[in-house]
Parts: C-alpha cells; sequence; structure tokens
C-alpha cells in the first residue's frame, strides 16, 4: 500500500488531499450508478455473485424467527442485503447506509420489484459518522465499499460502536492476487479490459480506471486485519478467493 500523510489519501494512483477525496469517489458512483449492476456482471463474468454468496454463507443469518438486525455498510444497490434476507427467516431487517444517493435511489427500485422493501430500508449516511445508536445492529457488512472511503479507521471505529457485543463484522473486498501467471493476466485484465468495458457499458471508462487502481492501494490482508484490531473488532481471520482477486475479512465486537 502506498505511503499516505495524515491530511492525504489516494484517488486511484493520484496522492489528494484528504478533504477532497469522497466528492471524488461520489463522482464515480453517481457516473455508474445506473449500470452499476449490470456492469460488476460483466466486468467479473458473473463471479461477483459466488464471491458475495461466500459472504452471505458466512454471515449465515437466522432462518427462525429470532430478531436479526443487519446493517450493509456502502451497500450501494442494496445486493448483500437483498441476499442476506433472501436467506433469513422472517424477522430479519436491514439497513443498507451508502453515501451516494443515487446507487441508493437504485436499490430502492431493486427492493420493490423483489418485494423486499418491508424488510431492507436505504439510509443516506457516512461510513465515517454513522447517524445509529451504539450496540444497534446484529451484523455489519461492507462488500467492496470500505476502500472507497477516505478514512478507514473512521469506519471501522463507528461499526464497532454499532455491533451489538456478540455483533459479527464482515467485510468483502479486492485483494492481492500473488500466484505467478495469474498476477500478470489479472494486471493485464485490470488495466486493460476493465476500462474499456467501462466505457461500453457505463459510458465511463475513468471511473472504472479508479476503481481498479484504488485495489493496488488497499492494505494487504494482514494489515487490514491490524485495522480491524485497532477499531476494537476481535478474532479477525480472513479467507483469500480466486486466487486472492478478493478477501473476505470477519472481526466480532466481543
Ligand atoms: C463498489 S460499490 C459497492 C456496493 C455494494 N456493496 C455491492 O457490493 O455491490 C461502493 C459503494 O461505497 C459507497 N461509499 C463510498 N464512500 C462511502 C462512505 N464514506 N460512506 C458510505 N458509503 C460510501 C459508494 O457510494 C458505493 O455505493
Amino acid at each position: 500500500m502506498a505511503q499516505e500523510s495524515p491530511d492525504t489519501s489516494h484517488f486511484g494512483f493520484r496522492e489528494v488531499p484528504l478533504g477532497d477525496k469522497q466528492g471524488m469517489v461520489d463522482d464515480v458512483f453517481r457516473s455508474v450508478s445506473h449500470r452499476y449492476d449490470l456492469m460488476n456482471d460483466v466486468m467479473s463474468a458473473g463471479v461477483h455473485r459466488a464471491w458475495k454468496a461466500a459472504m452471505i454463507a458466512k454471515l449465515n443469518p437466522p432462518r427462525t424467527e429470532a430478531p436479526f438486525r443487519l446493517l450493509d455498510l456502502a451497500g450501494g444497490t442494496g445486493d448483500i442485503a437483498f441476499r442476506a434476507a433472501e436467506a433469513a427467516g422472517s424477522a430479519f431487517a436491514a439497513v443498507v447506509c451508502d453515501i451516494n444517493a443515487h446507487m441508493l435511489e437504485v436499490g430502492r427500485e431493486r427492493a420493490a420489484a423483489k418485494h423486499l422493501d418491508d424488510r431492507v430500508s436505504f439510509v443516506e449516511g457516512n461510513a465515517e459518522q454513522l447517524s445509529f445508536a451504539d450496540k444497534s445492529f446484529d451484523a455489519c457488512t461492507i462488500a467492496f465499499g470500505i476502500r472507497n472511503v477516505p478514512r478507514i479507521d473512521a469506519a471501522l471505529s463507528e461499526i464497532h460502536r454499532v455491533l451489538k457485543p456478540g455483533g459479527r463484522f464482515l467485510c468483502l473486498e479486492f485483494s492481492h492476487v500473488d500466484t505467478p501467471g495469474l498476477d500478470t493476466l489479472y494486471e493485464l485484465y485490470s488495466f486493460n479490459i476493465i476500462p474499456e468495458l467501462g466505457r461500453m457499458v457505463t459510458g465511463d471508462a475513468e471511473s472504472y480506471r479508479y476503481l481498479v487502481e484504488s485495489i493496488r492501494q488497499f492494505p494487504r490482508p494482514s494489515a487490514f486485519a491490524e485495522m480491524m484490531h485497532r477499531a476494537g473488532l476481535r478474532r479477525a481471520t480472513w479467507d483469500v478467493m480466486s486466487g486472492g482477486i478478493v478477501a473476505l475479512h470477519s472481526g466480532w465486537r466481543l
């Protein structure tokens, strides 16, 4: 991960003032929101569905009538919350919290189409400063969101604050491919093909160039587990999938 001073952050490969990053990230997701879900399928050849299924399997929401409240942070168009709701019992409720109103709007439409709008609600908010009460969620998920947040430490502290004792944190994020051969192919695909696919599907190559570059700036799994520990999240473990393309971290508020 590239070094940052306390006042700077990375927007892709560019070092930018910390205070500027969020606005730049918001522009990316405003630009691609209308085609975001389609582009996920296109650029991962559908494999993001398997990664998300692994996250839901680990979350293992109760299938009974036991109440269970999930916070899906940086939840965008609702993919994780919908999958959790479909796997859970009738007393399950999810709050999708995201900073981008455009992504949330797509999510609300999808929830209505899936008849999940009674169990999945959408709230605009910044992961660095959540409006939810202390100890109010049984679990918190964040999928492909944390690397976009300028102050990751602040977001992890907030996650710890809103989890109930015994509550679980799960983070799915792109990681680092170290397998010889696969790393070269992945590099070529990421930097040459994904921005072009972005141009064809969303009309915006630059946003997908940022998304690819931001993956390279994100900490390695052991370093991210350290960050979780510093925020108070315990028993941090992780699984890597698809040769290291993604990592699924788990931690607990004890
Ligand atoms: C790649 S999308 C992931 C969406 C969804 N979780 C999924 O897996 O499909 C990243 C999301 O992070 C959101 N985001 C970025 N910065 C955020 C912040 N500070 N607080 C909350 N959400 C944020 C973006 O608006 C965007 O919807």
